[in-house]
């Protein structure tokens, strides 16, 4: 198994200023044995940046992508002009579904298009607040799952990966409590064993996202069944975000010595 930290840099950096930063990562985030490290940079930024990354160091991650793969859609972006550009999409962003009010539907299509595309769909689900407070996060969780993996063949779901981002956790310094994460981890594998079978829901990879930095990543990339980290805000600092890939190579270690004995 793979561990994965994901930089989403959301509507942040201009082009220039992200080759500024590339070229800051570049220098200070290490190659640690099976860690797979990405960033989200904005659209405009991906082109350049597939020239300027080391490919061994980190891989390209666009933010979204429309489900059609070409045609009359005015300011889309499909899944197929991403292809040679970016291995990983983010589907389903808690911005995409709440800002932008992007419907299930939408959510699901966009799943199948980057997998017909030979891309990486990272499907994002969360609870919102009063989701949470009225005891529906374990439902919403979920419904999210069937809805989005819905159509999704069982000799695909080895290809995505869903990220839990509780919409309360999101850039608001809060991050939900260890055993929080772990008990949404459980229900996400139990409802992919549900849909996929049982070695599915063992398999598949599982981030979380939500206020997470350098002093809680450690804790958060030990706790039962999480397979990596969807950085916000503190992946546009580059000792924090290198930190963490540092931190996660140690945690991937210790559990495969863990392992072993
Ligand atoms: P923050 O890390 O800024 O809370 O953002 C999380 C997120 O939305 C990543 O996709």
């Amino acid at each position: 198994m793979k561990k994965f930290i994901i930089g989403n840099w959301k509507m942040n950096l201009n082009v220039h200023e992200s080759s500024l930063f590339v070229a800051k990562l570049n220098q200070e985030v290490p190659i640690e044995k099976d860690i797979e490290v990405a960033i989200a940079p904005s659209l405009l930024a991906l082109q350049p940046l597939s020239l300027q990354i080391d490919h061994k160091q980190m891989k390209l991650c666009a933010q979204d992508c429309y489900w059609r793969d070409s045609g009359a859609f005015t300011g889309e972006i499909s899944a197929t002009q991403l292809r040679g550009l970016a291995q990983y999409v983010l589907v389903g962003h808690s911005e995409r579904r709440h800002v932008f009010d992007e419907r299930d539907r939408d959510i699901r299509f966009k799943v199948q298009a980057v997998l017909r595309n030979g891309l990486t769909p990272v499907l994002c689900i969360g609870e919102t607040q009063m989701e949470r407070k009225d005891g529906d996060t374990e439902h919403v969780i979920n419904d999210q799952i069937a809805s989005g993996l819905l159509n999704v063949g069982s000799d695909q779901i080895g290809d995505v990966i869903i990220a839990y981002e509780p919409v309360w956790a999101i850039g608001t310094g809060d991050t939900a409590q260890i055993s929080d994460i772990e008990q949404a981890v459980k229900i996400i594998r139990a409802q992919v064993a549900h849909m996929f079978g049982k070695e599915a829901g063992k398999n598949i990879a599982i981030l979380y996202g939500g206020s997470v930095k350098l002093t809680n990543a450690r804790p958060i990339l030990c706790a039962e069944g999480v397979d990596g980290l969807l950085i916000g805000g503190a992946s546009l600092i580059a000792p924090e975000f290198s930190g963490m890939v540092k931190i996660a190579g140690e945690v991937m270690k210790e559990q495969t010595e863990k392992e072993a004995k």
